[in-house]
């Protein structure tokens, strides 16, 4: 099965994103009509590379193979990528191709941002998380010691191809890790403005077990109405000056809980997850949403064998974190709330109110 969705940005922004599952060999086409008559270079996850590099049709000396983990995703990776594109003597008419997770995407992306003021990429994303979120929409990233994300772009892919064959292999945190990070599209979808209501809270609901099951029907429907409701989003704000802040639900606790134990204890779909948990239980407490709807948002967390956080944290390290985000500004720590039925909206607070928000 095959499904192709186009990300509509502009006429210079347009491109396709291919679900399917097919054979990862297949992959190799998708790279040729892409790369035909162009020099390449290949930003390949390590792991990846390992399980597959026999499907794959490359010379060994355009590959740039990056070593897991968010520690990767560094400016010493970013020259080190950048002087082997130089060494193989690409120039900007070239391609670079990033074959992993979100830490090779965003990496790679960054690289053909700024190599020779910009050159094309591809994203070939290998882990569910970045197959929903981050291979799709442009944001581009490294990370400093000081934090997440701090030096990026906004720079759209030529192309993604998702084969969802790659998530046989992925080891079951990292598959849960993202269905954190989809379930956030179940309670977003009525603010997302796409065209018509694709139910993704009552088909995460009803379809948990096939999902648990990675059911290839299922999961490439599921990815489709992520992608969807995300693309909805980029089209109409590609650099987050107001709607795609949505995108963000859970994200305000969650960056701050990944932050203040380093990155080392929670996957990011796990922290969003706790980041919903918590959100969502203010907002029934401030009444914001019906307690019918309330039960229903934690039923669907709780289905998929996620739980509330126990462990707590200094608030006002968790707050001073906050103040120091990206989407903080003037003071004001902002957090995506849900405030009916699949819709969420921005409220932005004092430190002081959020640390109150933490007791109450
Ligand atoms: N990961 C959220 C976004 O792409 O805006």
């Amino acid at each position: 099965m095959k499904q192709t969705l186009r990300v509509q940005i502009s006429n210079e922004k347009e491109y396709p994103i291919e679900i399917s599952d097919s054979a990862i060999n297949e992959l190799n086409k998708n790279i040729a009509e892409y790369t035909n008559g162009k020099k390449k270079l290949i930003i390949i996850s390590k792991k990846v590379y390992d399980l597959y590099r026999d499907s794959f049709e490359f010379d060994e000396n355009e590959i740039f193979v990056l070593k897991d983990g968010e520690k990767q995703k560094n400016i010493k990776n970013y020259l080190k990528i950048t002087k082997k594109a130089i060494e193989l003597g690409l120039t900007r008419k070239d391609i670079l191709i990033a074959i992993g997770g979100g830490v090779v995407g965003d990496l790679t992306g960054f690289v053909a941002s700024t190599y020779m003021r910009g050159i094309d990429f591809i994203q070939i994303p290998t882990t569910l998380l970045s197959m929903v979120d981050s291979s799709v929409g442009g944001k581009t990233a490294i990370d400093l010691e000081e934090a997440k994300n701090i030096i990026g772009t906004f720079y759209q892919p030529k192309a993604v191809f998702i084969n969802i064959n790659f998530l046989n292999t992925l080891d079951d945190r990292q598959f849960k890790s993202g269905l954190g990070e989809i379930l956030k599209y179940a309670f977003i979808e009525n603010s997302c403005g796409y065209k018509m209501q694709l139910y993704l809270f009552e088909f995460l609901t009803l379809g948990c077990e096939k999902i648990l099951q990675k059911e290839p029907l299922t999961i490439i429907r599921m990815i489709e109405y992520c992608l969807k409701l995300k693309i909805a989003v980029v089209n109409q704000d590609e650099k987050e000056g107001g709607l795609r802040k949505i995108l963000n639900f859970g994200h305000t606790l969650a960056h701050a809980l990944e932050t203040i134990t380093k990155y080392k204890k929670y996957t990011h779909g796990e922290a969003v997850v706790y980041g919903m948990f918590f959100i969502i239980n203010w907002s029934y407490k401030k009444e914001y949403i019906t307690y019918s709807y309330y039960r229903l948002s934690i039923e669907l967390l709780e289905k998929y064998g996620f739980r509330a956080l126990k462990k707590e944290y200094p608030i006002e390290k968790l707050v001073e974190i906050m103040k120091k985000d990206k989407k903080a500004a003037a003071n004001k720590i902002s957090f995506i709330i849900p405030c009916d039925k699949k819709i969420v909206k921005e409220i932005k607070l004092s430190p002081l109110e959020v640390e109150y928000m933490f007791k109450e």
